[in-house]
């Protein structure tokens, strides 16, 4: 087997910059290629799935990481600039997580100047996130769609973090028939419950300190009956931590994301919560009552 092959091991990691090298790189297409998408900053959370990914694709299938900060998903207020790009160090984290290889394109390689043609959803994107971020998702399903064409995987792990995005990029796969499994991955989380997240480095320690609350209050809400209830339980206790300002806490249903109205279907209560210079989000299971 060359080196660098999938399956050789992470030990040749291969390392692509460019679309073409991305493209010719050598796959079993017999095998898993498992593709994991992410803006870099990489802590616990994207080597869960990094780690996921490598045991799907198994000792001859090819798990491939992307790092690429996707200018058009970011609003003209918000950290496109001070988004942290620590390269050496994901670089290491793939490694140790298993990946074959990392795709890490240039902004300039990825988009031209003169670029007129997205990959927009034009129904679950209006909802949660996409009130305050108008364009983001648009920009994270034309860089998807751009990732799929460009290392073709059959396999693309996703965090259900961001259950949004998640729900969007099924129905992206769906109805643009893209030959890609979307697999959702769960949250992972500190051990006080925090969601783990690139912009938690944002919180001062005192902020730090408080965000768990986010979690637990969403969590003790979700074991409520009705929605209507569940998120007046949700809004009082995140309501009570100290400097959070609420910019969304909604009841959704898990794939539609319309709002909840009954417990018929299993649905999502999700939250984005400012502390300080950060905006978090999460969101935690309601299952159906039958
Ligand atoms: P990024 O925020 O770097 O996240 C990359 C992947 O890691 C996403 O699928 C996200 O849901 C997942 N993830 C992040 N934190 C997680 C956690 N605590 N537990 C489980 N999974 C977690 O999401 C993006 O990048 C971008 O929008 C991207 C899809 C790469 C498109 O640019």
């Amino acid at each position: 087997m060359p080196a660098n092959a999938p399956g050789h091991g992470s030990l040749n990691m291969k390392t692509a910059t460019t679309i073409a090298s991305m493209r010719a790189w050598p796959r079993n297409i017999a095998h898993p290629v498992v593709l994991v998408p992410t803006m870099g900053a990489l802590h616990e959370g994207h080597a869960a799935l990094i780690r996921t990914a490598r045991k799907m694709a198994g000792r001859h299938g090819a798990v491939v990481v992307s790092i690429f900060v996707n200018p058009i998903q970011f609003g003209p207020k918000e950290d496109l600039a001070s988004y942290p790009r620590p390269f050496r160090r994901d670089l290491a984290v793939c490694r140790h997580a298993g990946a074959d290889a990392v795709f890490a394109p240039a902004a300039g390689e990825m988009y031209c100047a003169d670029r007129s043609v997205f990959t927009d959803e034009s129904s679950l994107s209006q909802a949660l996130c996409g009130r305050s971020r108008p364009g983001h998702f648009r920009g994270v399903c034309t860089v998807v769609a751009k990732l799929f064409l460009i290392v073709q995987p059959t396999h693309a792990l996703f965090g259900e973090k961001d259950w949004q995005q998640l729900a969007i990029l099924r129905r992206m796969v769906r109805d643009l028939n893209f030959p890609v499994d979307v697999v959702g991955h769960p949250t992972v989380r500190e051990a006080d419950g925090l969601a783990l997240s690139s912009r938690n480095a944002y919180l001062t320690p005192q902020e730090r300190a408080l965000a768990p609350g986010i979690h637990a209050a969403l969590s003790a809400a979700s074991r409520l009956k009705s929605p209507g209830a569940i998120v007046k339980a949700a809004t009082r206790g995140i309501s009570s931590i100290s400097g959070a300002r609420i910019d969304y806490i909604e009841a959704v249903d898990a794939e539609t994301l319309e709002p909840l109205l009954q417990r018929r279907r299993p649905g999502r209560l999700a939250a984005a919560i400012f502390l300080g210079r950060a905006r978090l989000i999460d969101n935690v299971p309601l299952p159906a009552i039958t």
